[in-house]
């Protein structure tokens, strides 16, 4: 229910809203997109597929399906205006940085049209995000290396679309085994959506005051960035590397236990899960997958192992339920699929834009819904009276 309830600490806070989407059990390492398991998800749905879920409640039909999926297709392509915006970031700004502006950019070219009292454009307006986020990742990453942009190509499907425009040079056609699209398509699938997390609850604030989904989308994105969130995938890969080799797990251990030290180990800890994130398990299992079928030895999958072992072996990690969460595997597998590091949080958000769109739509046929107004425990000053400048110390 929407009430009062009191975490641990003490400290009275009210849940933010009502969702039928996705349900988590932290404690037994439970979570399910409307009522799905997200095993069962991750081993017989597709991304798309489950974006549909997402959005509407329940899987769709085959009819169903074919007119979500050309819907989807036939909005992929970006303004062509939208390409002086890339043309403007300097080549090395973050991505995350380049996405989050061109996502808020397409409530310039998308706002006007966009009756929001009308479902039918509602639901084209989150199909346009979910089609459009790719492409604009794509181009983003295109920018950053100083290579062309590639047009999204109607006859493949979502992943695979997307990992084209990323990799293909006009040069050569484009060798993707067939291992990349699924492990592609499989993460996306885990980080679709996850109830009310920093960046979705994000999405929800700025939702409900009336704002454009394009602008919530781009406000949800920059919420994701931080180390903390989303942006945890791309601290990991760093973690590991700093690292190095196994023989240096144990001294990351000891210094992630001190609290002075300002280290954590990227990757653990959850602030729902304290049991093992369910997401991490089905991710360790495809990232052995990716790098035996691609021939790849990476060293580092090696230290995240034995990081893994010795971190759920020791007394401060067990006493504080820290376990691996979905980001402290998935950062293997984007270097193993040629994904630069400083792309992985953009998948994230790739991915978690179907979740994001799918809140946004719920909220707008909340009969409940309200602005959102959180509440503070204020520890200023108490009341005093204003001196003049040319009395004070
Ligand atoms: C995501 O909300 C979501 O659903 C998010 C997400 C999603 O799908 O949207 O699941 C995605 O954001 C996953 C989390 C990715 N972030 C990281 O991996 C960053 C590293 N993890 C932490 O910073 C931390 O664990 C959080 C932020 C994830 C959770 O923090 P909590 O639950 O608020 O825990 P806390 O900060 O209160 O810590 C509790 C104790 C503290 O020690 P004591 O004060 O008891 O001595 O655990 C310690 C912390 O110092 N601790 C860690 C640790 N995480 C917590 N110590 C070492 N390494 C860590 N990673």
């Amino acid at each position: 229910e929407t009430g009062y309830f009191t975490y641990d600490s003490g400290f009275t806070a009210t849940a933010s809203c009502k969702s039928a989407i996705t349900y988590i059990d932290g404690d037994a390492g439970v979570l399910m997109y409307r009522g799905y398991p997200i095993e069962q998800l991750a081993e017989q749905s597709s991304f798309l597929e489950v974006a549909y879920l997402l959005m509407n409640g329940e899987l769709p039909t085959k009819a169903q399906f074919d007119r979500f999926e050309h819907q989807v297709t036939h909005h992929t392509m970006m303004h062509e205006a939208q390409k002086h915006f890339l043309q403007g970031f300097r080549h090395d700004a973050h991505p995350m940085a380049m996405l989050c502006g061109m996502i808020g950019s397409l409530a310039a070219f998308y706002h006007d049209s966009l009756d929001m009292d009308d479902p039918e454009q509602r639901e084209l307006a989150a199909i346009r995000l979910l089609a459009k986020v790719p492409t604009i990742a794509a181009a983003a990453y295109r920018h950053s290396i100083g290579w062309p942009i590639r047009y999204p190509r109607n006859n493949l499907e979502y992943v695979t679309r997307f990992l084209h425009m990323l990799f293909e040079v006009p040069a050569e056609p484009l060798e993707l085994k067939p291992v990349a699209a699924k492990a592609m398509d499989l993460l996306f699938i885990l980080h679709a959506d996850h109830e009310q997390n920093a960046s979705t609850s994000t999405v929800r604030l700025v939702g409900s005051t009336g704002a454009n989904p394009y602008a919530c989308v781009a406000a949800g994105i920059a919420a994701l960035w931080g180390p903390a969130h989303g942006g945890a995938n791309e601290a990991v890969l760093k973690m590991l590397e700093e690292i190095g080799t196994p023989d240096q797990v144990g001294k990351a251990v000891e210094k992630a236990k001190d609290r002075n030290s300002g280290f954590r180990l990227m990757g653990f800890g959850h602030r729902v899960y304290k049991n093992f994130d369910p997401r991490a398990k089905i991710i360790r299992e495809m990232c052995h997958k990716v790098l035996s079928e691609l021939g790849i030895d990476d060293p580092l999958l090696e230290v995240a192992m034995r990081l893994e072992e010795a971190a759920l072996k020791d007394e401060y990690f067990i006493q504080r339920k820290l376990y691996p969460n979905v980001d402290f595997y998935s950062g293997i597998i984007y270097k193993a699929l040629g994904i630069p590091t400083e792309m992985f949080t953009v998948m994230f958000a790739l991915a978690r834009t179907a979740g994001w769109v799918s809140h946004w739509l719920e909220q707008q046929v909340d009969p409940e819904a309200k602005i959102g107004r959180p509440r503070q425990i204020y520890t200023g000053a108490t009341s005093r009276d204003y001196v003049p400048m040319a009395q004070r110390g």
